[in-house]
């Protein structure tokens, strides 16, 4: 038998069948997950916007306030018939939150497997970042509750829950010292959560620029606090009495 061995550039150094198995690509792809994660929050941050200046019409009155949420019922008659907008509007946010929290889980289970103990050690991450998946999570408890309480009017809902009445609906249920305290903090963690995913949507979206980087991170802290604080403000008008039935 001959000890020669001769060398052969092209052979493999490792039997293929010691050699690991390629990892294969992520199924959904990562950037897809993440350009859904900032499409759908977009969405969301458009839509909060929308509701923030319907909510503070409570200040101008029951009348004013009722005629906005009957308004928004009827919106496109008759173009489009009955609450059907509404709907249509329902199943765009129902559709945006199903993938929102499913890219968002899929993708902190992604990066928590690819980090090492070490790295997550030394790892220096921001505050928003960190708290992403929680403050997400939290925010989704809130809108359930906060659709039985209001829309639905039904579990969480104060007593004499009216379906045509959506101003005294709103005053019964933050005279309730737990619901407005419950609503307060779900305010703070909210704005924390778009804060930074206002920030997340250009970085994903692709933007580099050091000027627009610097906007967007002015422009995202702004929104954040000026919705945190007027929704914040309405339970606190209900607590203090400025705002009652009748
Ligand atoms: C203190 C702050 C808030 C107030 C006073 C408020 C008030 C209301 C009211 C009165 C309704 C019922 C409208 C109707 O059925 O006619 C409603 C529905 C809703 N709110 Fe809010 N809201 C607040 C904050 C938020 C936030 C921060 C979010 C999102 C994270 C949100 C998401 C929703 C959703 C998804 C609905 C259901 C819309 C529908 O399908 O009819 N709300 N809100």
């Amino acid at each position: 038998m001959s000890s020669e061995t001769t060398y052969r550039p092209d052979a493999d150094p490792i039997p293929s069948a010691a050699r690991p198995a390629a990892t294969p690509a992520p199924f959904p792809p990562t950037w897809a997950l993440k350009v859904t994660m900032a499409v759908t929050g977009s969405i969301f941050v458009a839509f909060i916007l929308f509701h923030l200046a319907g909510n503070l019409k409570v200040y101008i009155g029951a009348e004013d306030f009722n005629h906005y949420a009957e308004w928004l019922r009827h919106l496109l008659n008759p173009l489009i018939p009955g609450s059907g907008f509404l709907w249509a509007f329902r199943a765009v946010m129902a559709i945006s939150l199903v993938l929102h929290v499913y890219s968002g889980i899929t993708l902190w289970v992604r990066a928590r497997r690819a980090r090492g103990a070490h790295a997550r050690r030394f790892l220096v991450r921001r505050l928003g970042s960190r708290t992403m998946i929680w403050t997400g999570l939290i925010v989704l408890c809130f809108i359930v509750f906060h659709i039985l309480d209001l829309t639905v009017g039904k579990i969480v809902a104060a007593p004499g829950f009216a379906p045509d009445d959506a101003y005294s609906n709103l005053i019964h249920s933050f005279e309730r010292p737990a619901v407005a305290l419950f609503y307060g903090l779900t305010m703070a963690l909210i704005a924390v959560h778009i804060s930074h995913g206002i920030w997340s949507v250009v970085n994903d979206l692709g933007g580099t620029g050091t000027r627009l980087r610097a906007v967007v991170f002015a422009l995202a802290g702004a929104i954040a606090v000026v919705v945190a604080v007027a929704n914040l403000s309405i339970p606190i008008a209900v607590q203090l009495g400025f705002l009652t039935v009748g």
